[in-house]
């Protein structure tokens, strides 16, 4: 008889994205007339730049004829898209990764979830908190962790509160660990990490043979020069990071998919005789066997985003959000809330300061602005009391939004 992996029972019962729809949708149902605001998921709302949109067409151009026709890709990308990553994204910031170092994928979300498959089930995994709710919900479903808790944790994670108090920077654990996930400019707070902030924790997992995935999605939106936008910026990070980068954000491919993932030559992990052994092979061996690669137009498109044109466009578009972050940090300051992140993120962070619980509060502005944001609390204990604001939006609805919430009897 075939059995379920029960360990997905363990899980909260919807992801959170999931449970927004299906709240918004229940609402949308019995007010049909609503026209509502959707700041929840970090969705892109402006379309692909006209360089990406031009690639994307010769790309597809060149699949219709004999001669350019492309069948399977190499699995890791091919080494066009890898060269100009390495070049732009790497080389231009004076940090030293190589073309054969990136292996590119279809998303930062399955990535920062597959990656796990090449690390031992003993290892004692730390996220932050509140936190993407991928790494969790991955960790639950590969039986890295037992039961949930009554105080809304995995036993068998260590969590990280991201407070205000400790500017949405985590302490390192008290506990040993063996693999930590950082996120920034961070996903929900939309703080980012100083260079003082990343050294310690290079140096912490230099020192303690930990292994950092860095999960820097959002690293377009920094707009402090003083915010490191890869973690190989800092000194001997290529011994103990992971990198994950995606064109999501950075360039509107939330529909398009196209991401990738660094892993230098030299980051090693420990096998169970003690030897120490390379993690490239593992993901490579990993990736030529369950992945076919990103379809060649698309692996076209990413690559035009470097192009002169295009670095130009997608600026163009990310000022567009940023511009909207400001919008939104500004108006709900002065409602009184208490408002963090937004300047090097496209997400804004907030607390009503009026002892209100997230969902009691996403509900509220759904009901009363017919506006939607994420609960925090949906990104872990943490995160009870705040929302979190998605700048990826129209601006006419970010102005919208802002004056309705302020309409609201608070
Ligand atoms: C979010 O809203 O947190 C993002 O959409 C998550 C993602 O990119 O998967």
């Amino acid at each position: 008889m075939a059995r379920i992996n029960e360990n997905y029972l363990k899980l909260r019962s919807g992801y959170l994205f999931p449970e927004i729809g299906r709240r918004v949708r229940e609402y949308q149902k019995n007010h049909p007339d609503a026209e509502i605001i959707r700041m929840g998921i970090g969705d892109v709302t402006q379309p692909l730049c006209q360089a990406v949109i031009k690639a994307f067409h010769e790309g597809v151009e060149e699949m219709s004829k004999e001669e350019t026709f492309k069948g399977y890709g190499p699995e890791q990308g091919y080494d066009f898209l890898r060269e100009a990553i390495a070049e732009n994204d790497y080389r231009n910031r004076g940090i030293d990764i190589k073309p054969g170092e990136i292996f590119i994928s279809d998303g930062a979300k399955c990535d920062t979830g597959n990656i796990l498959e090449i690390f031992g089930h003993d290892n004692i995994i730390a996220v932050q908190d509140p936190v993407y709710p991928v790494y969790v919900d991955t960790c639950v479903m590969g039986g890295r962790t037992g039961e949930y808790l009554e105080n809304g944790y995995f036993r068998g994670l260590v969590y990280m509160p991201c407070t205000e108090e400790n500017g949405f920077i985590p302490e390192i654990p008290g506990e040993k660990i063996d693999i930590v996930y950082l996120c920034y400019p961070n996903n929900p707070t939309g703080a980012s990490a100083s260079r003082d902030d990343l050294k310690k924790w290079v140096d912490y997992a230099l020192k303690n043979n930990v292994i950092i995935l860095y999960d820097s999605a959002y690293e377009a939106y920094i707009t402090d020069p003083s915010v490191p936008h890869s973690i190989y910026e800092i000194n001997g990070a290529r011994e103990v990071a992971i990198e994950f980068r995606s064109f999501s954000k950075t360039a509107g491919f939330t529909g398009t998919r196209c991401a990738y993932t660094v892993i230098p030559e030299n980051l090693r992990a420990s096998a169970s005789d003690g030897t120490m052994k390379p993690l490239h092979p593992l993901w490579l061996r990993r990736q030529t066997t369950k992945f076919n690669g990103v379809s060649y137009p698309v692996q076209k498109a990413a690559a035009a985003v470097f192009s002169p044109e295009g670095k130009i466009q997608i600026r163009e578009t990310i000022n567009y959000y940023m511009e909207n972050a400001r919008i939104l940090r500004e108006g709900l300051a002065q409602i009184g809330f208490s408002v963090y992140g937004g300047i090097n993120a496209p997400y804004v962070w907030v607390n009503s300061g009026k002892g209100i619980s997230s969902w009691n509060l996403f509900d509220k502005l759904l009901n009363e602005a017919n506006v939607v944001c994420t609960p925090g609390s949906g990104f872990g204990p943490s995160g009870e009391g705040y929302i979190r604001f998605s700048a990826f939006a129209q601006r006419e609805n970010v102005i919208k939004a802002i004056e309705r919430i302020k309409n609201i009897n608070w």
